[in-house]
C-alpha cells in the first residue's frame, strides 16, 4: 500500500502527499500550483476550458488523451504524465505549432476558451490525427468558443503539421522510462482527514481484478469510480462528500476486449474512445451512436460499465446493448452471475446489484445473417448532448418476414426498456409498410413517456414511432408514401 500520488509534469516526477481524494485536478492546478492557464467554465465536463492532456503507458506504448480536469480527481493522475497549457511554453517566446497556427489564423478573441482548444488540438497533434474538417469538428466538439467562431480555429488546425516540429521536451523513450519508474506494484490507498468535518476520506486504486473485488467486498458502501464523468459532478455540482472511493481506472485488463467466434466480451472499464471503432466494425450504428456520446474528452474518460451502472433511463449505451442481446456479468468477490442486461434495471434509480457487487463485463452476441441493426439518438444538439429519445432495433428478416425482433428505447420510461408489445406485433409478419404501421401504434402500449425539459410526452411518443419507421425505410429503401410519419413539433436534431 502507498499513500503518495506520483505523476510526471514537464519532465519531472511529482509526488503529492496527504491530498483530499475529492480534490479535482483543476482546483489543484489553479489554487495549489497557480497554473491558471487551465480555466474553469462549467465545472461539469461541458465547455472544455479545463482541457489537459494525459499520457499513460498502455501495452508497451505511451497513449495520449485530452480530458476535462474539472471532473478528474487528483489521485486518478497517479502513474501518468500530465500536460497543461503551460507545458507547451517554449524558450524565448517560442510557441508550439498548434499555438502558432491559432495566432496566425486569428483564432482567438477573448481567449478564455483558447487554452482548452490548444490542449484538445495538442492531443490530436501528439496522436498524429487527421485534419479533415469533419474530424476536427469532432475533436473540437467538447470545446465551446463563444466569440471567435470555429472557422478560423479549424483552419488553423488544418495546417498545424506544416509548422516546424517542436524541439526540447522529453522524447518517447525518456517518457516511457519515467512512466515505468512510477508504476506501482501495489494498490494506491489514501486516507485523508477532512479539515472541516473531521471525516476520514479514503481512496483506493487496486491494480488487479482480485484486489478490486477484495476492496469492494471489504468496503461495500464505497463509491466505485470509473471515468468520473458522472461521479465527478456529484462533487462539483451536488457538493456531495464521498467518504470511500474505489477507483477501477488502474485495474489491469478491466478494459479487456475478447473476440470469440460468436461473442464479444467487453470489460466494464472500457472507455467509449476505445470501444467506438471496435464495436462499430461489428455494429456500425453502435459506433455512430458512441460518436455522439458527450465529446472527445468525455469519451476519453467515460466507460461502458459506468453508463450501465449509473442506471440512467437515458444512458445512451443501453438501447443498443439491450437490442443486441447483451448479457451483463456482475461479480462479488470470487462469484459471478450473469443476466440479460434489460433485467438489471428494476425501476427508476434501482438496479439489481447487491452490496459488494460490481459490473465486471458485458457479453454481446456477434451479428448474424439476415440481421438488421439500426439505432438513432434524438437530442437538441448533435454533439455533446443527452438524449431525449434513443431507439435501437435488431430484426432478423428471412424471406421478407420478421423472424426475431428486439427493440429498446431510452428516454421513454423510468428505465431503458424493451418494446415488447411492438416486438410482438411484428413477429412472424411480413416486413411491410402496413405491419410497421401497426407496430408503431403498438408502442403506445409499451410506453407512457414523461414530459420534461428535454421533450414533451407527445414529442417522445411521436419520435419513437418515427424512429421505427425510419429503420424500416433505411432497411428497405422503401418508396412508400410518408403519410404514417407523424409530425414532431418541437425542434430537435
Ligand atoms: C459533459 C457530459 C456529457 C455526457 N454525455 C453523455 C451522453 O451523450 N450519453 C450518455 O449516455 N451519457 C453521457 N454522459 C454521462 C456519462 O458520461 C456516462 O454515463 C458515462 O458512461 C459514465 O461512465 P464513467 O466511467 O465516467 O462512470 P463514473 O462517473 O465513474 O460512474 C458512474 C456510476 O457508475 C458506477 N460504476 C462505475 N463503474 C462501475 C462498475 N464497474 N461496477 C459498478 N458500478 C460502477 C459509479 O459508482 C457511479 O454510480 C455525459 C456526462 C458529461 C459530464
Ligand atoms: S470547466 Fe467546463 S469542461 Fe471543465
Ligand atoms: S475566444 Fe472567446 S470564447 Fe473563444
Amino acid at each position: 500500500m502507498s499513500d503518495v500520488i506520483r505523476f510526471i509534469l514537464d519532465g519531472q516526477i511529482q509526488a503529492v502527499h496527504n491530498v483530499d481524494p475529492e480534490l479535482t485536478l483543476l482546483n489543484f492546478l489553479r489554487t495549489h500550483w497557480r497554473r491558471t492557464g487551465t480555466k474553469e467554465g462549467c465545472a461539469e465536463g461541458d465547455c472544455g476550458a479545463c482541457t489537459i492532456v494525459i499520457g499513460e503507458m498502455r501495452r508497451g506504448a505511451v497513449h495520449y488523451r485530452a480530458i476535462n480536469a474539472c471532473i478528474l480527481f487528483l489521485p486518478m493522475l497517479d502513474g501518468k504524465e500530465l500536460m497543461t497549457v503551460e507545458s507547451l511554453r517554449g524558450r524565448d517566446g517560442w510557441l508550439h505549432p498548434v499555438q502558432q497556427a491559432l495566432v496566425d489564423h486569428h483564432a482567438s478573441q477573448c481567449g478564455f476558451c483558447t487554452p482548452g482548444i490548444v490542449m484538445s488540438l495538442y492531443a490530436h497533434y501528439l496522436n498524429r490525427g487527421p485534419v479533415d474538417v469533419a474530424t476536427l469538428n469532432d475533436v473540437l466538439a467538447g470545446n465551446l468558443c463563444r466569440c471567435t467562431g470555429y472557422r478560423p480555429i479549424v483552419a488553423a488546425a488544418q495546417v498545424m503539421y506544416d509548422y516546424p516540429s517542436p524541439s526540447g521536451g522529453l522524447g518517447d523513450t525518456e517518457t516511457q522510462t519515467l512512466l515505468a519508474s512510477i508504476q506501482r506494484t501495489s494498490m494506491l490507498a489514501l486516507v485523508h482527514e477532512c479539515t472541516r468535518s473531521g471525516v476520514m476520506k479514503k481512496f483506493f486504486a487496486p491494480r488487479t481484478l482480485d484486489e478490486l473485488s477484495e476492496a469492494i467486498g471489504a468496503h461495500d458502501d464505497a463509491v466505485i469510480l470509473a471515468g468520473g464523468t458522472d461521479v465527478g459532478l456529484w462533487v462539483t455540482k451536488q457538493h456531495r462528500m464521498l467518504k470511500t472511493v474505489i477507483s477501477v481506472g488502474d485495474v489491469k485488463d478491466f478494459d479487456l476486449w475478447v473476440d470469440t467466434d460468436s461473442t464479444i466480451e467487453i470489460g466494464a472499464g472500457m472507455r467509449y474512445g476505445q470501444a467506438m471503432a471496435r464495436l462499430g466494425s461489428y455494429y456500425p450504428d453502435m459506433g455512430a451512436l458512441i460518436r455522439r456520446i458527450g465529446s472527445v474528452q468525455i469519451r476519453n474518460s467515460g466507460t461502458i460499465g459506468g453508463n450501465i451502472a449509473n442506471g440512467s433511463p437515458i444512458g445512451d449505451m443501453m438501447p443498443v446493448l439491450i437490442a443486441s442481446g447483451a448479457i451483463l456479468v456482475l461479480r462479488k468477490r470470487n462469484k459471478t452471475r450473469e443476466m440479460p442486461l434489460e433485467d438489471y434495471f428494476i425501476s427508476y434509480g434501482k438496479q439489481d446489484r447487491q452490496p459488494g457487487e460490481f459490473v465486471e463485463k458485458i457479453i454481446l452476441p456477434k451479428p448474424c445473417a439476415h440481421q438488421v441493426f439500426w439505432a438513432h439518438k434524438i437530442s437538441k444538439r448533435f454533439d455533446q448532448d443527452i438524449s431525449a429519445v434513443c431507439g435501437a432495433f435488431n430484426f432478423t428478416i428471412e424471406k421478407g418476414h420478421v423472424k426475431a425482433a428486439r427493440i429498446c428505447y431510452g428516454g421513454m420510461a423510468a428505465t431503458p426498456k424493451r418494446a415488447r408489445a411492438c416486438e410482438d406485433s411484428l413477429m412472424g409478419k411480413l416486413w411491410s409498410y402496413a405491419v410497421v404501421q401497426d407496430a408503431m401504434r403498438a408502442l403506445e402500449k409499451d410506453y407512457q413517456p414523461l414530459s420534461d425539459m428535454r421533450a414533451s410526452e407527445s414529442y417522445r411518443m411521436t419520435v419513437a414511432k418515427n424512429l421505427l419507421y425510419k429503420c424500416f425505410l433505411a432497411d428497405t429503401k422503401n418508396e412508400e408514401p410518408l403519410d404514417i410519419l407523424e409530425l414532431a413539433v418541437e425542434s430537435h436534431g
